[in-house]
């Protein structure tokens, strides 16, 4: 399919995968004889989110070009990557919730109800990617931890461990403020589309994509989309991120794709779709729109496009 042929890249009735076609997948993967992995195993392709609209991205390509700062600050860090240590990996859920807790990766999917979409990546460098995930919705998590009414704002955190991420080690990037910190407010992060992944092209999530659980949130730009997360808290006040804390005069904390309003330092009316060689246009929300623009009205004040 040719995405510079179609607009707006909402999923059209024919592109949504049909019901029976659905439950034949199911059946499918509920055949499988042997399921050797974790953060993939047991999913079914979420009938909403099966068809990007454009390819798939080749795995290599996805595997092999990352921005993963803990490992450097090249594309090329999958190499580096393989430092990361994601066995015992433990995930805190705490701040303002009535249910805090601390579990094993393993324990926490159990919970989950894990499922496949395919989602549109869109890096705020203007490149973009599609990428078959395997993960849970992140309102599945939020349920279990049952946030207070005070609760605004959901913050992640990636591991800090400069043993395993030469990145962080001291003097290296030392203006850096590790850990890697994101946020989306609770109205976002109950949104249908916010995604914890655990896996990609039915594999445990690799190393480089940020093993062994990130976020996803395909409307926004991909730095929002934190990896290899420790600690989710519940918050009053809004969180910093790593890249705001960093630069603030070029990213903020909403960052919703908008060809309309660019960088300060590019344009971000077009994207590379990467492993095509094409330049397309840009979409508002990255063409996610009917399940998110709700989240912004009355926010027309708000600088949410970066
Ligand atoms: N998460 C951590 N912990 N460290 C990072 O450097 N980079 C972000 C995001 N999550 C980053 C991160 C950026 S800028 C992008 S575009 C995506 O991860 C890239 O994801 P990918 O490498 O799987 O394409």
């Amino acid at each position: 399919m040719n995405i510079l042929k179609r607009r707006g890249w909402e999923i059209s009735e024919s592109h949504v995968t049909s019901e029976s076609l659905f439950f034949n997948r199911r059946q499918v993967v509920a055949g499988l004889a042997t399921l050797p992995l974790i953060g993939s195993a047991k999913a079914a392709v979420n009938a909403k989110f099966a068809d990007a609209g454009r390819p798939v991205t080749d795995e290599l390509q996805n595997t092999t070009y990352n921005n993963f700062y803990e490992y450097g600050t090249s594309k090329s860090i999958s190499d580096a990557a393989q430092a990361l240590v994601t066995k015992p990996w433990s995930i805190t859920i705490d701040g303002l919730v009535d249910a805090p807790l601390t579990l094993q990766f393993e324990d926490l999917l159990k919970k989950m109800p894990v499922e496949d979409r395919i989602y549109r990546h869109r890096c705020v460098e203007a490149w973009a990617m599609v990428v078959p995930w395997t993960g849970f919705a992140l309102k599945d998590l939020i349920g279990m931890a049952k946030p207070k009414a005070e609760a605004k704002y959901v913050r992640f955190e990636t591991f800090n461990d400069p043993k395993m991420a030469p990145g962080q080690e001291p003097g290296l990037f030392s203006s850096f403020p590790w850990p890697y910190v994101e946020g989306l407010t609770v109205a976002e992060a109950m949104n249908d589309l916010s995604f914890i992944a655990t896996g990609a092209y039915g594999k445990d999530l690799p190393k480089s994509m940020g093993a062994p659980l990130r976020l996803h949130t395909p409307w926004k730009y991909g730095f929002k989309s934190i990896k290899s997360i420790v600690k989710i808290s519940f918050v009053a006040e809004q969180p910093m991120n790593f890249w705001q804390a960093i630069q603030s005069s070029e990213y903020g904390f909403w960052a919703n794709v908008n060809p309309e309003v660019s960088h300060p330092r590019w344009s971000q009316a077009t994207e590379e779709v990467l492993g095509t060689g094409e330049r397309v246009p840009s979409v508002i929300y990255n063409g996610y729109g009917e399940f998110v623009a709700d989240l912004y009205k009355g926010m027309e004040e708000e600088k949410i496009f970066f």
